[in-house]
């Protein structure tokens, strides 16, 4: 079975073609590398260069690869970044995600379609842990697009009968367990990369932004996925589709249980044996103080189990990536 990995040279997107790889896929890589790394591919991975934005080139290496089903990854991921230049996310994001649509469409073929979302879909919520059917109250820019993607991919089921499974990703971190491929963004929010850059003497201190929540210990509470543990939840998601388990489906990706900005700092010290400055700041807006899965869903209907549940593994390989490759893939 063959898989178009749209936006797999990127950070989640590079492991779960390593995971592919491993349970028996073929695999063909679109990514236009804004983002991405070649160096992030496995030897012998085609890559198609290009975007999609370019809808042309995407019907060409449909057809060229005859793939059976298409993850699509490719997105401008940056909430902050988001505000300010919306457009380019509306168009990059949506738009691109259209022509996706619209190339699989055009193939005559109902191929299989898992889709990158996001727990910023739901916004601002309550709901501790956070069900799949919760309201959808995007506050930003990005977490919109994601969730006028997910309208798109309904009315094409809808309409066409386009298979597909979304999965709403949580907070996601560490790296691959060989040290080998990582996290490299060109700029980076990411609370546990931060860190790693700080113990990498790249940056001055950490700041904890807000410390006045309603938590136990003043700080929020994210729930910390695993990218290879995510990497599995899309060859899950890509088998169900393609044995026909079911045609649609939405997934949080979590692991049901959350840590504070202040249990994570700890554990990033004691991994890397130092201390790190740390100062206390204002709140950064729009951060809820809790965003929690409830991951019951995937655990029962694909079997998702996580390999590193553990925040010291998490944090372990993140910093074994960072340790290694302190320029990310420019040696
Ligand atoms: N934080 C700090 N200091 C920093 C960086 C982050 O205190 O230097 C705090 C944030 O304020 C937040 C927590 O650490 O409370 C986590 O922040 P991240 O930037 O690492 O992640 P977010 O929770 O903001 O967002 C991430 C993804 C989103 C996704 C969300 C889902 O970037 O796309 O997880 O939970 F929607």
């Amino acid at each position: 079975m063959k898989v178009l990995v749209v936006g797999g040279a990127g950070y989640i997107g590079s492991h779960t073609v390593r995971q592919l790889l491993a349970a028996g896929y073929e695999v063909a890589v679109l990514d236009n590398l804004s983002s991405g790394h070649a160096a992030a591919l496995p030897n012998g991975v085609r890559l198609f260069q290009s975007d999609l934005l370019q809808p042309e080139q995407l019907t060409q290496a449909l057809a060229e690869i005859q793939a059976d089903a298409v993850i699509h990854f490719a997105a401008r991921i940056e909430v902050g970044e988001s505000m300010c230049e919306p457009l380019a996310y509306y168009r990059n994001n949506v738009v691109g995600s259209l022509n996706l649509l619209q190339a699989i469409q055009e193939t005559g073929r109902r191929i299989p379609l898992v889709f990158s979302s996001t727990a910023a879909v739901y916004g601002t919520t309550d709901a501790v842990p956070i069900p799949e059917d919760a309201p959808l109250r995007p506050e930003s820019v990005y977490g919109q697009t994601k969730r006028m993607t997910e309208d798109m991919i309904h009315a094409a089921h809808a309409a066409y009968g386009q298979p597909y499974t979304v999965l709403r990703y949580f907070n996601v971190c560490g790296a691959s367990p060989e040290g080998d491929i990582g996290e490299a963004h060109s700029s980076q929010t990411h609370l546990i990369e931060l860190a790693c850059l700080t113990a990498l003497g790249k940056r001055p201190k950490m700041m904890v932004f807000g410390t006045d929540y309603p938590t136990p210990d003043g700080t929020c509470i994210r729930d910390y996925v695993h990218v290879q543990d995510l990497a599995d939840a899309h060859v899950l998601a890509v088998g169900a589709l393609l044995d026909g388990r079911h045609d649609a489906a939405t997934y949080n990706v979590g692991l049901g249980h959350g840590f504070s900005v202040r249990e994570v700092l700890d554990m990033v010290d004691e991994v890397v044996g130092v201390r790190l400055l740390r100062e206390e700041a204002e709140r950064r807006p729009g951060d809820p103080p809790q965003l929690v899965a409830d991951a019951s869903r995937i655990r029962a209907e694909l079997g998702f189990e996580p390999q590193f549940p553990e925040l010291r593994q998490m944090v372990g390989m993140a910093w074994m990536w960072h340790r290694t490759h302190p320029n990310g893939f420019e040696f």
